[in-house]
């Protein structure tokens, strides 16, 4: 059936493996996606797909409400699937109003863009699909404990504060004015094209230079660690197959303390680069740890698995191998990154 629908912050981490899922599998659907290329949007990671005819890339700002309505009038969106937004908590600690304003502003921007795009035709057909972060449920203590979907909201950081109000204003929207919305709160991702200013490609990044791998505090922090194509395949099946009105928490039962998988990557890294073993986890640092710092995450993700059918599709050691294999194998988009040379892609392609 053909369909048009609006991906935001396709060019980012996860957004890119959505897209790049959502081209390949649907060729029927027209994906537009919307990304301003922050930092963080990197037109590299879809190289492989923007010359596909189903594609379209739209360069613009989420909290430029003129830009989205007209947007919204241009492509008649059937569905939106929401992902663009500041991700780094230790970016919101920095700089907090950048997560309110995209966070918070643009996510109400489309909320009431789609509102008064659907309101006339009905809503049949339509869906408001927003991607949100398990962080929302603040720590865990008890190690018997997992966040499910009716755990209360307790943000913590700046970062989570604004993916938690951007949850309640997609629910109030859906009970006020009947937007077709669902929602999913999923654990934290690692995979290709991860940013390297997160914990995975920050610490192989650093290995490969030989640079201090800094861990925060003493390391025991706990954190549930998915393979982002199996993030992207949840989508696929919430899209298609999840109830309006609905929430459903994403992630693989895969915790790890954070010393533990730093020193994971470490020999992971070691063998792949014909180092002897030990030679990375010298360069472990224990920093200043981060402020307000979660203790632990851990999802529940009984609800997606039992009534949507979807599950993980690599075992955590698999998905970390191909993990550090693609990075080793994609040093110049690491480099690119690094020196910022990444941003002149849109200029070069695009203008
Ligand atoms: P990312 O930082 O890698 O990518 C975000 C993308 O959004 C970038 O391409 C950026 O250019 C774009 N963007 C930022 N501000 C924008 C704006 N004002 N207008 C338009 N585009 C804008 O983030 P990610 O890690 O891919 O996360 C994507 C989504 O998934 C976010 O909503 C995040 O909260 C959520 N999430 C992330 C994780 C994780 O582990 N990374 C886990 C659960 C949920
Ligand atoms: P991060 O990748 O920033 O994701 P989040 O804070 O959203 O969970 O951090 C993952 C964990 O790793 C978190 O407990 C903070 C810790 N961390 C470090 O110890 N050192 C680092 O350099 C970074 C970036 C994170």
């Amino acid at each position: 059936m053909k369909k048009t629908l609006l991906i935001t912050g396709g060019a980012g981490f996860i957004g890119s493996h959505v897209v790049r899922l959502f081209v390949n599998n649907y060729p029927d659907y027209t994906i537009v996606n919307l990304d301003k290329l922050t930092y963080a949007g990197n037109l590299e990671n879809l190289k492989d797909i923007e010359d596909k005819p189903n594609y379209i890339f739209e360069k613009g700002d989420i909290v430029d409400a003129d830009f989205i309505n007209q947007l919204f009038d241009k492509y008649q969106f059937d569905g939106v699937i929401h992902l663009a937004a500041e991700s780094h908590v230790d970016r919101s600690i920095a700089e907090p109003m950048a997560f309110v304003m995209t966070n918070v502003v643009g996510t109400c921007n489309l909320l009431n863009a789609a509102k008064n795009a659907w309101k006339e035709g009905g809503y049949e057909g339509k869906r408001f699909y927003h991607v949100s972060t398990d962080e929302v449920y603040g720590e865990l203590h008890n190690p018997e404990d997992f966040f499910t979907e009716t755990t209360p909201y307790d943000p913590r950081s700046p970062y989570s504060a604004s993916k938690a109000s951007s949850d309640h204003f997609v629910r109030a929207y859906g009970n006020t004015y009947k937007l077709p919305v669902v929602i999913t709160n999923c654990s934290n991702n690692y995979g290709p094209n991860h940013f390297p200013e997160k914990l995975l490609p920050l610490m192989i990044n650093n290995i490969l230079h030989n640079k201090p791998l800094p861990v925060y505090g003493k390391g025991e922090n706990v954190r549930d660690w998915l393979f982002v194509v199996d993030h992207a395949r949840a989508i696929d099946t919430v899209f298609h197959n999840g109830v309006l009105g609905e929430t459903y928490n994403i992630g693989g039962f895969n915790e790890w303390k954070n010393i533990d998988i730093v020193k994971l990557v470490c020999k992971t890294m070691d063998s792949k680069l014909g180092r002897e073993e030990g030679t990375s986890e010298k360069l472990i640092t224990y920093v200043t740890d981060r402020a307000g710092h979660d203790l632990r995450y851990a999802i529940d993700a009984t609800k997606i698995m039992k009534e949507l059918g979807w599950e993980p599709s690599l075992q955590f050691e698999e998905g970390l191998d191909k993990t550090v294999t693609w990075f080793l194998d994609n040093q110049e988009w690491l480099d690119n990154v690094t020196s910022g040379n990444y941003q002149d892609y849109y200029k070069k392609m695009y203008s």
